[in-house]
């Protein structure tokens, strides 16, 4: 390292390995600045941060750090140049929107060449929003044809769909936007009672259930997973998804569920951490779920909604059925989540089973995304 103070430069304390020009980090302390260095690092790519700031506790990130001086400053455009040139900076990146904006204007003018590599903040801030907004008006604009038999609800506003949108897909999991209108859609023509699901994992689709729930009076939603790594061997034929398995840690997911639906859960948001099988032996002699984390629920004891998404084989699929759809009342729904899955057929199996031996008292049976949709008869 050069020694002399706070804004000297400090030498590469690893060589990146990349010949490719440095990318200048500017402010780099931000978050999204850090979510930017990691991926360079990640991606071998050449890297400096820069702040404005004497002292920058992020400096200590970075494998080389300096000094600019702030935007708004005289000398800050000459120290940018001195700052290129010496370094060769190939491209600058700032999360920064007032930065951004000027850097924009400027970076033309005094290094023809060296773009800002990221899009205005701003527009990358909002986009996600923007999309959940949008999903949300072609839902309401298109809702799906359903014939159901039970009286269709009035939809929740677009702006809490856009927020049910919105926060769904900022939780990590496997429930596509398809699978979502399709639960928005059968959560309006639901009975009242439980809601439960079996396989949560990182609580996307518990989300989704937990607000759809709430939004439609429907009742407390109880998830029911063993959250253990024994538990997701699946066999499937290419051992593909096993061997991706064997790589989660189920207990960190059991963390990261509970951190996504904490905020949302109230007291009408509770888990058993078992095999379903179990589950339902306790559901049937319990009227509550307690964890130290969520506390204390109330359950009905019967079901509106069923959402079977545990593991996959058919062994398994067959007994979240048997075990779970006897609870389901008359207009309730069953979900079979991955009826359609590339690596066994384990859902789609128990599910046709389940709509052969139940033809007489089946109101409404669709595929949507990757999931099987009944909704039983009223009477
Ligand atoms: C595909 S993941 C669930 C994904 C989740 N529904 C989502 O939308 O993101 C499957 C889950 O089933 C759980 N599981 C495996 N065996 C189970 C069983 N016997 N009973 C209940 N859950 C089980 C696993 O622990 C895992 O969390």
């Amino acid at each position: 390292m050069t020694t002399g103070g706070n804004r000297t430069i400090l030498s590469n304390r690893k060589e990146s390995g990349n010949s490719a020009k440095p990318i200048l980090i500017f402010p780099g302390g931000m978050p999204r600045s850090l979510e930017y260095l990691q991926k360079c690092l990640r991606d071998g790519q050449a890297v400096i941060g820069a702040s404005s700031l004497e002292y920058d506790v992020s400096r200590e990130k970075y494998p080389s750090w300096l000094y600019l001086p702030y935007v708004t400053q005289p000398e800050f455009i000459n120290a940018l140049k001195q700052v290129i040139l010496k370094f060769d900076i190939g491209g600058v990146y700032s999360p920064n929107p007032v930065a951004w904006n000027y850097l924009n204007r400027v970076l033309k003018e005094i290094a023809p060449g060296v773009p800002l590599v990221n899009n205005s903040p701003i527009d990358a801030e909002l986009s996600g929003y923007r999309a959940a907004r949008s999903r949300a008006h072609t839902l309401l604009e298109r809702p799906l044809p359903l014939a159901s038999d039970l009286v269709t609800k009035p939809s929740i506003s677009e702006g809490e769909l856009a927020a049910l949108f919105r926060h769904a897909d900022v939780i990590p999991g496997m429930c596509d936007h398809e699978k979502i209108c399709a639960l928005c859609e059968i959560a309006r023509r639901s009975a009242s009672g439980d809601v439960v699901e079996i396989g949560s994992w990182w609580g996307k689709s518990a989300f989704i259930l937990a607000r759809l729930a709430r939004c439609y009076e429907i009742g407390n939603l109880l998830c029911v997973d063993p959250w253990s790594n024994e538990h997701l061997v699946q066999n499937d034929e290419k051992g593909l998804v096993d061997s991706g398995s064997a790589q989660m840690d189920a207990g960190e997911a059991l963390m990261v569920f509970e951190m996504n639906l904490l905020p949302y859960s109230g007291d009408h948001v509770n888990y058993l951490r078992m095999p379903s099988t179990d589950g339902a032996k306790h559901y049937r002699g319990h009227t509550s779920a307690t964890t130290t984390a969520f506390g204390i629920t109330n359950y009905r004891g019967h079901i509106a909604i069923l959402h079977i998404d545990g593991n996959h084989s058919y062994a398994a699929a067959k007994a979240d059925v048997l075990a779970w759809s006897g609870f389901v009342v008359n207009g309730g729904w069953i979900i079979v989540d991955d009826y359609v899955w590339p690596y066994g057929d384990g859902p789609q199996r128990a599910g046709d089973e389940f709509l052969a031996e139940n033809a007489n008292r089946i109101d409404v049976a669709f595929v949507m995304g990757s999931a099987l949709f009944i909704q039983l008869s009223l009477s």
